[in-house]
């Protein structure tokens, strides 16, 4: 029997619409943002998915992206477990700037660099800043040297990876269909360690916003397929366009 596991970044966000690196910043979901968390919710409950347990983040856009999708699919009563571990990449110094501006100060090749490789971070945030982790209630039972003043894919999968190990994965062995509702770079890192993805082939990857991407496993985890639920060229689009994010304006 194979094992379904969705993977779902949240809809578009204000700060996507703004086209600002946001990280742990807590933006919400803009109107267009709601409308593909129904339409990923529609796509889900046409694809007959009952789902027995679904994972996300502490940050809102992801939890609203979630809640709208089970409205949408009627499973609202299905369990619901958030970990900060979901949270999307931290974007360090680069987070509220605005990504074209970033690219015309500090050039295409490095603006990849710091959104696509896989082990180098953007510049850290300063821990005086207000907006640091460790000032935020939300993290207050976190260990303190967990929480990241920037983060680079690879940190960022060192960080989801134990929650994988000890939630996710074993509701998948025990035969349980799972919804992970999160972020563009949390689920980067998510499908990096799915499809043993080389680090110099993961700055390729794209995540697009709202479109569900469906996983079927064996019993020991391995990917038997994936694909993006609805028009695989739409998708596609969809995820070049948050490649493109970063072009100068
Ligand atoms: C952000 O944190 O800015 C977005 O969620 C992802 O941005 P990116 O596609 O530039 O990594």
């Amino acid at each position: 029997m194979s094992r379904k596991l969705v993977l779902l970044r949240h809809g578009q966000s204000q700060w996507n619409l703004d086209n600002r690196f946001t990280g742990w910043v807590d933006v919400d979901l803009t109107d267009k943002g709601r409308t593909e968390a129904f339409a990923a919710g529609e796509l889900m409950r046409e694809e007959g998915l009952q789902f027995d347990v679904a994972y996300t983040s502490v940050l809102l856009r992801a939890i609203r992206t979630l809640n709208i999708a089970l409205d949408a699919m009627e499973q609202q009563w299905i369990p619901v477990l958030k970990s900060w571990r979901l949270n999307e990449r931290h974007y360090g110094a680069l987070q509220g700037l605005n990504k074209a501006e970033t690219t015309a100060k500090h050039g295409e090749e490095q603006v990849t660099i710091w959104r696509r490789s896989y082990d180098i971070p953007p510049p850290p945030m300063d821990e005086s800043d207000p907006g640091h982790p460790r000032k935020e209630r939300r993290y207050a039972e976190v260990d303190y040297n967990a929480l990241p003043d920037t983060e680079s894919l690879k940190t960022t999968l060192d960080r989801v990876m134990p929650y994988w190990v000890d939630r996710i994965a074993p509701d998948l062995k025990a035969g349980k269909t799972v919804l992970v509702t999160a972020h563009g770079n949390s689920l980067r890192a998510l499908y990096k360690y799915l499809n043993k993805v080389p680090d110099e082939e993961i700055v390729k990857l794209n995540i697009p916003t709202g479109i569900p991407l469906l996983f079927e496993l064996n019993d020991d985890l391995g990917v038997i397929s994936y694909r993006y639920l609805g028009d695989p060229e739409q998708a596609r689009l969809a995820a070049e366009a948050v490649a493109n994010q970063a072009r100068k304006s």
